[in-house]
Formats: structure tokens, sequence, C-alpha cells
């Protein structure tokens, strides 16, 4: 046996710390922060215990909630008054995440990131212009035994792509107006990233970067983010537009794409079941890399933890000290505030 390898010699307290090559700073976090304009008083979200939705009259109070923990950046997610087939409370300029924003970035100092979406504000929940046939080519296949995958099997076009582009674009140079730093667009449409950063650019906004959602998945770890932010397509799913979990080098052509057209910090969403995608964009790319620790990660862990069956507080830390050491350098994450009261 050879004994002269003894990595447990590097192990004992004092020179541990040496040795350890990640750190989790509050600087890495972003706190999602979610604004509804259907209350007057906050409002707990169930499916992710610690979360709340504060109507706009709360939002610098919860931003200054987040500030006080170190954690410098939120994102910013809105529930509309009111939802159309278009989508149109989104880009309003008296909209709710317009109003919120407005507020915040007059009176902190955050750095205020808005996720550019349309599922949020449209009466069916898809993220972009709905193909006039999708609902019935939906039921039609639910209800014909004969099509593999039944259900879930939406036929092929649920949203129109090129329509869908235009009013992203409107919504991101109405969040910038309203004073937001960065827009994130997440609705998964081709072409989205520069969408935006033509819109931008032209409406004078040439310095304020775009965060791509540019690997986003169909993930079933998003359920509790849709009751938090009241956007669950009212039909079938997203898989037409979002990524097949199947798929790691098509994230490297998704990456590529956005960083072609302009993204300046390239996402991976979600995080955990994702990291070696984390990984490959890190060393593909030389961007600034985000993960996003989504709503059920969250969620299973705070379950856990209320069970008894895992201590939530370490799990989460070793969770998100993972995203970093897989290559994030930005990581959104519903424990950023619990997280980074914690670190010393
Ligand atoms: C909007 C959006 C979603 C999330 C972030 N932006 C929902 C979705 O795509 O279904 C999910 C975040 C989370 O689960 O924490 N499209």
């Amino acid at each position: 046996m050879d004994m002269t390898r003894r990595p447990r010699r590097l192990r004992r307290d004092g020179v541990r710390g040496l040795v350890s090559e990640t750190t989790l700073n509050a600087s890495d976090l972003i706190a999602p922060v979610f604004v509804d304009a259907t209350t007057e008083a906050r409002v707990p979200i169930e499916s992710m215990p610690g979360h709340e939705r504060v109507p706009v009259s709360e939002a610098v109070a919860r931003v200054e909630e987040v500030l006080a923990t170190g954690v410098e950046a939120v994102i910013v997610f809105g529930v509309p008054e009111s939802k159309d087939e278009r989508g149109s409370r989104a880009w309003a300029e008296d909209g709710v995440v317009q109003e919120a924003v407005r507020r915040i970035t007059a009176e902190t100092d955050a750095y205020v990131i808005t996720d550019v979406c349309l599922c949020e504000y449209t009466e069916h929940g898809h993220c972009g212009v709905l193909a006039s046939d999708a609902r019935e080519n939906w039921e039609e296949r639910r209800s014909d035994p004969g099509v593999a995958g039944g259900a879930r099997t939406g036929g092929g076009l649920t949203v129109k792509n090129d329509e869908t582009l235009d009013l992203l674009a409107r919504t991101a140079v109405s969040h910038v107006e309203a004073g937001a730093d960065m827009v994130a667009p997440s609705s998964m449409a081709d072409g989205q990233v520069g969408a935006l950063r033509a819109a931008l650019d032209e409406a004078g906004h040439e310095n304020v970067p775009v965060m791509a959602y540019a690997v986003k998945y169909e993930s079933a770890f998003y359920g509790p983010f849709r009751d938090a932010a009241d956007g669950a397509p009212a039909f079938g799913d997203r898989r037409h537009y979002q990524m097949d979990p199947a798929n790691g080098r098509e994230a490297m052509r998704m990456a590529e794409r956005d960083a072609a057209e302009g993204a300046d910090v390239l996402m991976v969403k979600p995080a955990l079941p994702y990291l070696d995608v984390v990984a490959d964009v890190r060393r593909e790319f030389d961007h600034p890399v985000a993960a996003y620790n989504v709503s059920g990660e969250y969620a299973m862990l705070k379950a856990a933890g209320e069970k008894g069956w895992l201590d939530a507080t370490e799990s989460a830390y070793e969770s998100v000290l993972s995203i970093k050491r897989a290559g994030a350098d930005l990581i959104i994450t519903y424990f950023a505030e619990d997280i980074a009261r914690s670190l010393p």
C-alpha cells in the first residue's frame, strides 16, 4: 500500500481554509422578488416557505430586507392586475414591474434585474403570442389515444416566435425606462437577445446589459414558481420553446447563439440537475455565467427540512456552493438571504 499520499493532512483545522477552492460571497447572489398588483398586503407563497408576493407599496421594504443581509442584487417578477391575449400589461408604463422598479431604484442602492417574459401577463400563460390553432391542436391531440405522449403532446407550434420578439423588446425597454439596471429575457423565443439588444440600443440604452436565459430547460422544477408568479400555462406545456432536458450539446449551440446576439451574461436554468451544463458553458465561454437555482430546488430542501429529514440550512449552503464550484459567477437563488446572513 502506498501511504505517501495522505490527503487527510490538508483536511485538518487551520489548513482546510487555506486550501479551500471555492468561497461563496453575498455579492455572488441575486434574490428573486415577487411584486403583485392584485394584493394590498404581503401574501406568503405556500410552496416556497419564507417567500412572499408583496404589493407595489412594499417593494422598497422588501428590497431593503434583501440588502440588509448583504445581497446587493435582486431580480424582479411581476403579477399584473389583469391579463389579456397578448400580455399587454408586460410593457405598460404603469405596469407592476415598472412601478416597483421605479420605486426600488429611486429609494435603494440595489442592482435591479428584471425578468422579461410574457407568461405572467397572458391569459393563456404561454411565454409569447399564441398560434391561433394552438389550443385546438392541443385538445385534439390530448383526446386522441393514438398519439404518442397523449396529453403532453401539444401539436407542433404553440407560440409564434417572431411576433413575440417585438413584445419582449418593448417590455425590456419599458423596464429600463423605469430604472432597471439589467434585463433578462426568459421566454425562449429564438432571437430574443438580439431583439432586446437592438431595441435597447435604439432607445439609447446601449450600456444596459442583457443576461440571457440562454440555456433554459423545460423543467418540472419550475412548479412552485408558477404558483408564485401565477404563470402556469392554461393548457399544454412549454416543450416547443424550452429545451429538452435530454440535451447537453444543444446547450453549447444556445450559448453560442446568444453570445453572438450580444448577451453579456449567459445563464443556465435550472442549476442543480444541470451542473454538467454549467461546467460546460464555463469551459467553452469567457462570459460571466449565471445559474438559476429554481423554485423546485428550493422547495424540495425546505420541505425535507420541515419534515426533519435533512438540515435545510446546510443542504442549501452546500447546493449553492456546488453551483459556484461548477462554474457559476452569479447565482439566482431563493436561498440568497438565508445564505448571506450565515456568511462570516
Ligand atoms: C418566466 C420564468 C419562469 C421562471 C423564471 N422566469 C417560469 C417558466 O419558465 O415556466 C422559473 C423560475 C423558478 O422556477 O424559480 N418564463
